[in-house]
Order: structure tokens, then sequence, then C-alpha cells
């Protein structure tokens, strides 16, 4: 049968945990003759209908050191943009490459193409979720942390948004505790919150960061404004006053905790200078992150 990655509740806990384990071997090899090419004359598309640095480049790099050939598209240089369907747009790709990375707006059209694709389909970030960031988390966690993630506390302070509803779901699978504080009109989607509960996450959702950082060993957050939500940024920054990561922020976090970012930070925004480029902060590993569980994954999946 063949295997998606929209969420990453499409993974079992024991599966996860492969391909993070996976993605050290693969990070140890990198760059020596041993490092193996499972992917050897095959590729793999990436289509992207919004923006995009980190995911374009580590799914690049990544398919290339692989042993296949990465081929992007931009949506607006494909028919895609001209109206031809995620359905059809699915079947063709399945008669030419051996998986496919979509980054798109609506879930539903992620849904759409797997369920049209006969090649495995990776969500390279929804509206909903950002499962392959969560992967590059995760692996970050267990490299400052240490091995076992059911135990550790995870502060999400920002919006309720496609990195909140994919720290939700990992909590699920992977057993970590988290706490999100989101200011009123921005909390999480309920379902997704409520199908993490019911698949046994220890998640709770608070109005302030205060309530959430007593503690904790990791630090996360993101943009105020996602991508399409760029009109929104003057209310969205009203609303989010007083939740940028700063120092007093990370002084209420365990003396070690870590600071995680996706990517692209606003510093001065949800985060502070001092703190992204300070010395609790993991962002760079977190986005070289990407490049090693990326493969991994990919390696699971196709071959
Ligand atoms: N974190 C992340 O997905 O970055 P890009 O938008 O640059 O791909
Ligand atoms: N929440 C952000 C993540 C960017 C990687 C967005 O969707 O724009």
């Amino acid at each position: 049968m063949t295997r998606h990655f929209l969420t990453v509740s499409d993974l079992s806990r024991e599966e996860l945990i492969g391909v993070l384990d996976r993605a050290e071997e693969l990070k140890a090899l990198r760059g020596t003759p041993a490092h193996p090419r499972p992917l050897e004359g095959k590729s793999v598309a990436v289509v992207f209908e919004k923006a995009s640095t980190r995911t374009r480049l580590s799914f690049e790099v990544g398919i290339y050191e692989l042993g296949a050939q990465p081929v992007t598209l931009i949506s607006k240089h494909t028919q895609l943009d001209r109206g031809e369907l995620v359905e059809d747009t699915a079947r063709m790709l399945s008669r030419y490459v051996h998986g496919a990375v979509y980054r798109t707006f609506g879930h539903d059209r992620l849904e759409a193409l797997a369920r049209y694709a006969t090649i495995p389909v990776v969500n390279g970030l929804s509206d909903k979720f950002h499962p392959v960031q969560l992967l590059a988390d995760l692996m970050t966690i267990r490299q400052s942390c240490g091995p076992s993630l059911e135990g550790v506390r995870v502060a999400w302070i920002g919006d309720g948004n496609n990195m909140a509803h994919s720290w939700i779901v990992s909590a699920a699978v992977a057993g970590f505790d988290l706490v999100l504080a989101c200011p009123p009109g921005y909390q999480p989607n309920e379902q997704v919150l409520a199908d993490a509960r019911e698949r046994g996450a220890s998640v709770r959702v608070v109005k302030r960061p205060d309530e959430a950082l007593e503690g904790v060993g990791v630090v996360t957050t993101d943009v105020w404004a996602s991508m399409g939500q760029e009109g929104e940024a003057t209310e969205r920054k009203r609303a989010f006053s007083g939740f940028i990561i700063d120092d007093a922020a990370m002084k209420r976090a365990a003396p070690d905790a870590i600071f995680l970012h996706c990517l692209p930070a606003h510093r001065g925004e949800e985060v502070s200078a001092s703190v992204i480029d300070g010395p609790q902060s993991r962002v760079w590993d977190e986005a070289e992150n990407r490049l090693h569980t990326q493969k991994a994954l990919l390696e699971w999946l196709i071959v």
C-alpha cells in the first residue's frame, strides 16, 4: 500500500522514532563514500504554491544525496495556476516521478493529491499542518535533551496555526507534554486538539505565555502572520502583543531550555534577537535537521 506523510500521525510512534534514528545515521554518513543512494535512478517532484527557502533547499539537496533527481515546480509556472485539477495533476505526476512533495494552501488539496496519486505524497506545508518541520524539530530536541521524547515538556507561544497543529499531533504520536499559549481568537483548531487528546496526547491550551513557560525544556514559536495572512499583519501584531519570546520569557523556562523556531523569523516580533541569536537557540541545527529527517522519510516512503 502506498504510504503518504500528510500529518505526523501518518507515522506510528515506532515508525517516527525509526525515521529519527535513521536521520542521525544519514547525518553521520553525509559526505562519506558509505552514504547510501537508495533512490538511484528515481525522480521526486517538489511542488510549491507558496514561497519557500528551507523546504525547497532541503528537499532538493536531500533528494539529490539519496541518488534521485529532484524536479521542482513553482505553481505559477505550471498549469495548476491556470486551473488544472489537483486530481489530474496527481494522476499525471504518478506517471513520471516516484514521490511528490506538495506545499499548498488548503489541506484538502493535499489530501486530493494523495487520494489520486499512486506514489507517496509528502506535505511540504499546508494551512493546517507542517509535519516535515516537526521531524526536524523532534530530531533537534533529541540531540539536546536525550533520545526519549516521552516526558519532555514543550511550550508553544503564539498563533494556533499549522505549526501549532503539528506540535499537537506530534504530542500524541511522540508522547511529550505540550502547553500552548495563544491569544483569544487565535486558538488551535478544536478538532485537531480533540483528535490528539483522544489518541492520548497531554496537551493544554492557556491564555498567557507565563502560564505555559514555567520550567519547560523546549520553548518554541512561529510568525504571527503566516503565508496567506499578510493582510492581517497589523491586527495580528496588536493581538499578539506580550507574546514575544525574550530573555524574560526564557528565564521562566528550565535553565537548560532550548529555543526552536521553524523560520523564517521576525526579530522583535515573536522572538527577540537576544534569544534567537543567543546560547539557548538551536534554530540552525533545526534548519539543518530538515535535510537529514526528510532524507530518512523519503527513503522510508519510496524504497
Ligand atoms: N520552515 C520552513 O518551512 O521554511 P521555508 O518556508 O523557507 O520552506
Ligand atoms: N506558519 C508559517 C510557517 C512557515 C514555515 C506559515 O505557514 O507561513
